[in-house]
């Protein structure tokens, strides 16, 4: 599994933070939803990079939505130059379809989401994203709602570790809750570099070129903020829910469990709804409400990887919304970690 990586600069953080952002997958993107026109809703609008594109390659309007007001304010410089056609809406994706209603009665043409964390965010040291910047111990997105400090400090052990295990793959979860537990009785754990320096010291050393000791927990911890996966189930839903037949979405994701949950979510909607989860209940065939001209998530390209190495782990896939209608689709079966399994608990055995 891989995440947005965070890898230290070597000309610093500072130079970093002022490289400009760099739209992953987007040439692939809009050439598999070609010819692109319409309305469009760009889901996780971030530095604007998607809606930009969108709007470059012909898109009549972009509602971009994101539910960090940062991304908002930081758009404030430059989208009033697009007018009416770009509209950005500080909200969650989940409920994108009840956006759609509002802010696009003319019908949309598609929807893209770009999932996880901005180098924006990454950056800035005190949003509490990173474990190589110092700051408070934070990794809200819509900057409301507990925070990862509040996680720490307050769940209990098992728990705690469950989280690790399910939404990070870490497999030293309980050696790390355990450590984490043992440290907060001392004092509150409150800051970014105080956790990674708890978590290296619980870990055996990592070698060179291995990820850092703490990335595994904190993206974990930032899932788990943010709730991502039941964010990612919602989202779907309310995507097929908001599009027209013709309607494309695209998704593209940094880490396997992502990818995994909308593989399947396609998997499911296009009308494969056997057996891609042993503990799913049986689902019955339905109308398939997507067509997908290929099942194959796609990659960066080398002259993508070249100049943006990030891109690596990124996929995306796409699908088209048929006429069918829209239906719930279990979590479980969409392969989100610690879904409630028919019959069982969610999470794992203990
Ligand atoms: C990877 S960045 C997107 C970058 C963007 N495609 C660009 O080119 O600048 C992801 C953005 O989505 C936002 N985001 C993540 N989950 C969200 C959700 N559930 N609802 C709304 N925004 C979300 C984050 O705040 C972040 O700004």
């Amino acid at each position: 599994m891989a995440d947005r990586p965070e890898t230290p600069s070597t000309s610093g953080p500072e130079a970093k933070a002022e490289a400009p952002h760099v739209p992953v997958l987007l040439r692939p993107l809009l050439a598999a939803v070609a010819p692109v026109t319409g309305t469009w809703i760009d889901g996780t609008f971030g530095a604007g990079g998607y809606a930009r594109g969108l709007l470059e390659a012909g898109a009549d309007r972009v509602i971009g939505i994101d539910q960090d007001p940062l991304a908002l304010q930081m758009a404030e410089s430059w989208a009033p130059a697009w007018g009416d056609r770009l509209q950005i809406v500080q909200e969650n994706f989940a409920n994108m379809d009840a956006v759609a209603e509002t802010h696009a009665p003319e019908g949309l043409a598609g929807i893209v989401l770009d999932l996880g964390v901005s180098s924006m965010q990454l950056d800035l040291a005190e949003r509490g994203f990173s474990f190589l910047r110092d700051g408070p111990l934070d990794m809200r997105m819509s900057q409301s709602g507990p925070s990862a400090a509040d996680l720490v400090n307050e769940m209990e052990e098992g728990p705690l570790a469950d989280t690790l295990y399910l939404y990070g793959e870490e497999r030293a979860s309980r050696r790390i809750a355990r450590a984490i537990v043992r440290a907060r009785e001392e004092e509150p754990i409150t800051t970014t570099l105080r956790l990674a320096e708890l978590i290296e010291r619980t870990l055996p050393r990592t070698k060179p070129g291995q990820s850092h000791a703490a990335t595994r927990s904190f993206q974990a911890l930032r899932i788990a903020v943010n709730d991502e996966y039941g964010a990612l189930a919602e989202g779907l839903m309310a995507a097929e829910r908001a599009l027209p037949p013709g309607g494309a979405l695209a998704v593209v994701t940094f880490h396997s469990i992502e990818d995994r949950m909308v593989k399947r979510f396609f998997q499911l909607r296009t009308g494969h709804s056997g057996n891609v989860n042993r503990y799913a209940p049986v689902q019955e065939a339905e109308a398939a409400a997507f067509t997908q001209k290929t099942k194959k998530g796609i990659g960066p390209d080398d002259d993508e990887l070249a100049v943006n190495p990030r891109s690596r782990s990124a996929r995306l896939r796409v699908g088209f919304r048929t006429s069918a209608p829209a239906e719930d689709v279990d979590r479980a079966a969409m392969g989100m970690p610690g879904a409630a399994k028919p019959g069982g608990k969610g999470g794992r055995r203990r």
